[in-house]
């Protein structure tokens, strides 16, 4: 571990740049993927402490010979360190090392662009950031304060990324810091106008959400701020301040609010002045604001079934079928348990992070048996009584956690055979 105290400086740039990177609705960029080269893994998870710097590696292999140019990342908290370029030979991968530093969570993309085409790898960054949330908040209060404006904070769907465990999925904080916000605001600019809106789906996966933070100054969006599906028509309107698109836009306009979702907890502080927007900001909700906890008291939910951990279902298997046994063990469903906080540890959580075994007991971890049926008898027969196929991906990757889940490429990270 590196401590990064030193680079204030530059992790608050960092900082900066990746939130304008996810402001901005990036576009996907369109990709040639050539089969002879390959990268492994093509996802992986890195979980990273704020003032920490991971290092990790990717393998890029291919058939023919050829040379990296150029490695691209959007996010500057993504690096790859390879001297650029460099060449593979067939038959002698190349090890890809990525430098990912702990500063907004989200999905992130490398590019490898070859001479032979180009290929992508993508990085789950888990980060609880940096802490700049209650900086962030001061430096907007004391601005808008010069200014003699108001502050709106606007919260927008999450997608049941709020939790009760006091962090956000992927991470950033959660519901207690959200609580906290108002009262700070108030104790920081006691005389300054400010707002507190949520809108879109704001329960997520919990129900009452909305009605825990309409207890501590947040209010449900009013008419002047909009969800809109055609904000080049929206902002036309007189009584409307705030539109804040559904699609990505095509206009810019200042009454135009994009707010990024999925890359953790931040909420959209909007400085106004005479009901006209003069700043955006975004808030990263973090553990430097304060935690109400009673808050999520409200949200504990119980655990009916026992869960026996560090039980492997697949021993079973892996005398016959080792491949999958090992693909198995280095993938995320091996781990689905062991990822959940301790206070998520609840029957709203547990069902599609762990196998069931009997009414009343699970396993830990998606194991073999949570998407091949029929086990038993397989295993009596010594392989020659045929599954019963698999369950659906969807049973678990549903819509609502992943409306564009596409089962191919999912696939393709978890892929095992004979
Ligand atoms: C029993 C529920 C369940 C089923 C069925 C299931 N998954 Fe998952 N899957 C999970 C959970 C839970 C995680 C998250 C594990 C973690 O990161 O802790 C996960 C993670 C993944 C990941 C890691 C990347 C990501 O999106 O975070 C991939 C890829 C994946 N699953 C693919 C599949 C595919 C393909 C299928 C169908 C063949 C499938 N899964 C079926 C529960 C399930
Ligand atoms: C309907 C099935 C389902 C339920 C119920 C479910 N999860 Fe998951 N969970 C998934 C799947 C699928 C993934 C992998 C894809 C993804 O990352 O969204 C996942 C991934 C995760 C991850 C790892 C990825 C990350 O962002 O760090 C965490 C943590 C997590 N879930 C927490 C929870 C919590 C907390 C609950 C209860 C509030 C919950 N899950 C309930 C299916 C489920
Ligand atoms: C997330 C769901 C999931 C988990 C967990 C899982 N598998 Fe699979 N497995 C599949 C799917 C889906 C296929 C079939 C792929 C296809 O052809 O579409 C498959 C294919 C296989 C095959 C190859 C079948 C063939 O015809 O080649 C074997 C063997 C296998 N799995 C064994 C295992 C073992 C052993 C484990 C545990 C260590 C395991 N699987 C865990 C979903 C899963
Ligand atoms: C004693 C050896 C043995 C054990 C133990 C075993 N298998 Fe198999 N399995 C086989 C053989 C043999 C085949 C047929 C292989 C082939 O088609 O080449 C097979 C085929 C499969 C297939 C593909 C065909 C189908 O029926 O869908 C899957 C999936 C599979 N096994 C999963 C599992 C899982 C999961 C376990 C553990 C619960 C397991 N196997 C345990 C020997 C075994």
């Amino acid at each position: 571990m590196i401590d990064l105290s030193k680079y204030r400086h530059l992790l608050l740039y960092i900082a900066a740049t990746c939130l304008l990177f996810i402001a901005a609705e990036s576009e996907p960029s369109v990709m040639t993927v050539v089969e002879s080269l390959t990268i492994y893994p093509a996802f992986m998870r890195c979980s990273v402490s704020p003032k920490e710097i991971r290092l990790t590696s990717f393998s890029v292999a291919s058939s023919q010979p050829c040379k990296v140019i150029l490695a691209e990342t959007k996010c500057r908290c993504v690096q790859v360190i390879n001297q650029l370029p460099f060449s593979i030979a067939p038959g002698h991968p190349v090890t890809l090392q990525v430098k990912v530093i702990g500063v907004l969570p989200g999905i992130k993309t490398i590019n490898l662009h070859t001479t032979i085409g180009n290929i992508s790898a993508n990085i789950q960054v888990v980060s609880a950031g940096l802490g700049l949330g209650a900086d962030t908040v001061k430096r907007t209060l004391v601005a808008a304060n010069r200014d003699q404006a108001s502050v709106w904070f606007i919260l927008k769907d999450f997608k049941g990324s709020i939790r009760n465990c006091g962090c956000s999925d992927g991470s950033l904080g959660g519901l207690d810091h959200l609580a906290s916000l108002p009262d700070l605001c108030k104790s920081q600019a006691p005389t300054m106008e400010t707002r507190f809106i949520y809108i879109g789906d704001t329960n997520g996966m919990r129900l009452n959400v909305a009605s825990a933070l309409d207890q501590h100054g947040w209010k449900e969006a009013g008419n002047d701020v909009i969800l809109s599906d055609h904000p080049e028509r929206d902002v036309q309107s007189q009584n409307v301040a705030v539109v804040i698109p559904t699609v990505p836009s095509t206009v810019n306009h200042a009454k135009i609010v994009s707010i990024p979702i999925d890359e953790g907890m931040v909420v959209m502080a909007l400085t106004m002045v005479k009901g006209r927007i003069i700043k955006q900001e975004l808030i990263p909700i973090d553990h430097s604001l304060p935690s109400y906890t009673n808050v999520l008291a409200r949200f504990t939910s119980p655990l009916s079934v026992h869960v026996h951990e560090n039980v492997d279902l697949g021993v079973s298997c892996a005398s016959c079928h080792a491949s999958a046994s090992t693909a198995w063990h280095a993938s995320a469903h091996a781990h689905a348990y062991a990822s959940l906080a301790v206070a998520d540890r609840t029957d709203a959580c547990i069902s599609c992070h762990s196998t069931s075994i009997s009414k009343t007991d699970v396993v830990a971890g998606v194991q073999c048996q949570a998407c091949h049926q029929n086990t038993e008898a397989h295993v009596a027969s010594r392989g020659v009584k045929a599954m019963d196929g698999t369950i659906s991906c969807q049973s678990c990757h549903d819509e609502r956690r992943q409306p564009d889940f596409l089962r191919d490429p999912a696939w393709a990270q978890i892929l095992h055979g004979k």
